[in-house]
């Protein structure tokens, strides 16, 4: 087997405890755009298409197992380092003797095109045993420093805790992603010391074993942007803003205009087509999928809906999940439309709320109506017709059908089905007291 088609096992280290992040979740299951970091850097992992990834999880998390499955996980029984975390990974990998690569659940923004260059960097150099991932970071306080030899190879990475002023100074980092070979990688584990700082298992002391085997440890230059990890909320919420940063590029270069980028929030599985027009301060949720030439204006929040070509959204619309609002349907101001069915050109301009509820082609559902969905035990179904007129401040008792053609008088309550083409009113009848008003409002 030459050295460039090597298989590739992934380790993803997510045992941390995450104490800094003061939850009660794990810290690989706080979101990033709606998805916990593990699911990230899985993905990412995932598109290397290796034969194996083992996420290292310590005892009592189930959830971080449920999260990466049907990926295996292996559990760490105490955190004694880096190394030792590999280590309780290898008896998943089995006899593997490819290149294994190690990412952490708390570097979840890691692109593919680096560990891609990582990969290429490491099985290029003729006796490399290793290659890390390094990066710049505008102040380097927390990461171990890198110090390299004159051809780039690595000399030593020196843990902040064990360096020296002087060694402090250094700005080129450990992002703590590497590659390692895997042939002889247990034995090579066994030979790492805890004589340190911490008094752990540094994965960082393996260059110096390869060192006793006389092989060299590669370095590669990544992007801080993408290599930074989370440790504390503040840092989770800038890696939001870095997601998000990257998803608007991304959004707006499929042919998107966002009038106002960032304002606009994006889920990670949020898919929209070209030549819609988004608005400031608009808000996606998951489960979102918009076609072509759409517009949603300013300050809408939609989640889990489908939103088809021509539509409007907006202003201060909220579509909530399972909705499909058809082409040239019109959403307008404070409607909230949710598990519902907009028919193809209908219009519910202004006001109002339409849940579990399906309204027919061309039909107009008008200012103030709502569906009146639930009892107080279930919900219950709307069905209206195509050209139909819901009035004004009308109120839909479900479940209720609404033939096709009819005509709903502003102001009804309706609490029985109505034919096609029937024009009902369902209110009470205006009398008018001549001169009764008089003396019932008392003027100061
Ligand atoms: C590590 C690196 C450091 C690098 C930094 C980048 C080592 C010794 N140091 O330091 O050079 O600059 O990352 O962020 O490798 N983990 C386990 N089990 C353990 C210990 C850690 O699974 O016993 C996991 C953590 O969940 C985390 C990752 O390994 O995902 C890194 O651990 P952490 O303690 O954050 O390492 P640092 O001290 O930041
Ligand atoms: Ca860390």
């Amino acid at each position: 087997m030459t050295k460039s088609v090597k298989d590739l096992a992934i380790i993803i280290l997510a045992a941390g405890k995450g104490t800094r992040m003061k939850s009660s979740l794990p810290k690989v299951l706080h979101k990033i755009a709606g998805e916990p970091m593990i699911r990230h850097i899985l993905k990412t992992a995932e598109s290397l298409k290796p034969s194996k990834i083992v996420t290292v999880i310590s005892e009592n998390m189930d959830d971080v197992k449920q999260a990466v499955a049907p990926h295996p996980t292996a559990i760490q029984k105490q955190q004694k380092g880096t190394a030792d975390a590999v280590k309780s990974a290898m008896a998943e990998l089995g006899d593997f003797k490819g290149d294994v690569l190690v990412l952490y659940g708390d570097v979840p923004l890691v692109t593919k095109e680096t560990l891609v260059a990582l990969l290429e960097h490491h099985r290029m150099g003729k006796n490399f045993g290793a290659t890390v991932l390094a990066m710049v970071p505008p102040n380097p306080t927390g990461y171990g420093r890198i110090f390299q030899n004159a051809d780039g190879t690595l000399k030593e990475i020196i843990e902040e805790k064990d360096a020296n002023d002087d060694e402090r100074l250094v700005r080129l980092v450990n992002s703590g992603l590497m590659v390692m070979e895997g042939d002889n990688l247990s034995e090579r584990l066994d030979r790492i010391k805890n004589k340190n700082a911490q008094k752990e298992f540094y994965l960082v002391d393996l260059p110096n074993i390869l060192k006793e085997d006389d092989l060299e440890t590669g370095v590669i230059r990544g992007d801080y942007y993408e290599l930074r990890g989370v440790n504390s909320r503040a840092q989770l919420a800038e890696l939001e803003m870095s997601w998000q940063h990257r998803k608007r590029l991304e959004i707006m270069n499929d042919g998107v205009t966002l009038l106002d980028p960032n304002t606009v929030y994006f889920t990670a599985d949020t898919k929209i087509g070209r030549d819609t027009i988004i608005g400031p301060s608009v808000i996606f949720g998951p489960n979102v999928e918009i076609e072509d030439n759409v517009e949603i204006r300013a300050f809408s929040h939609i989640e889990g809906a489908k939103i088809k070509s021509g539509a409007c959204i907006g202003p201060f619309a909220r579509i909530r999940p399972d909705t499909v609002i058809e082409q040239d349907a019109r959403i307008g101001n404070f409607v909230e439309v949710k598990n519902a069915h907009i028919g193809e050109g209908a219009k519910a301009n202004h006001l109002g709320y339409i849940g579990d509820a399906e309204l027919g082609a061309q039909s107009n559902f008008g200012c103030g109506a709502i569906t009146v969905n639930y009892d107080g035990q279930k919900k219950s179904k709307t069905i209206i017709g195509d050209n139909v007129m819901i009035g004004s401040n009308s109120s839909l008792i479900a479940p209720i059908e609404i033939g096709n053609g009819a005509y709903i008088a502003a102001g009804s309550t309706l609490s029985k089905n109505v034919e096609q083409d029937a024009l009902v009113i369902a209110r009470a009848e205006t009398k008018s007291l001549a001169g009764k008003a008089k003396g019932r409002l008392k003027l100061k």
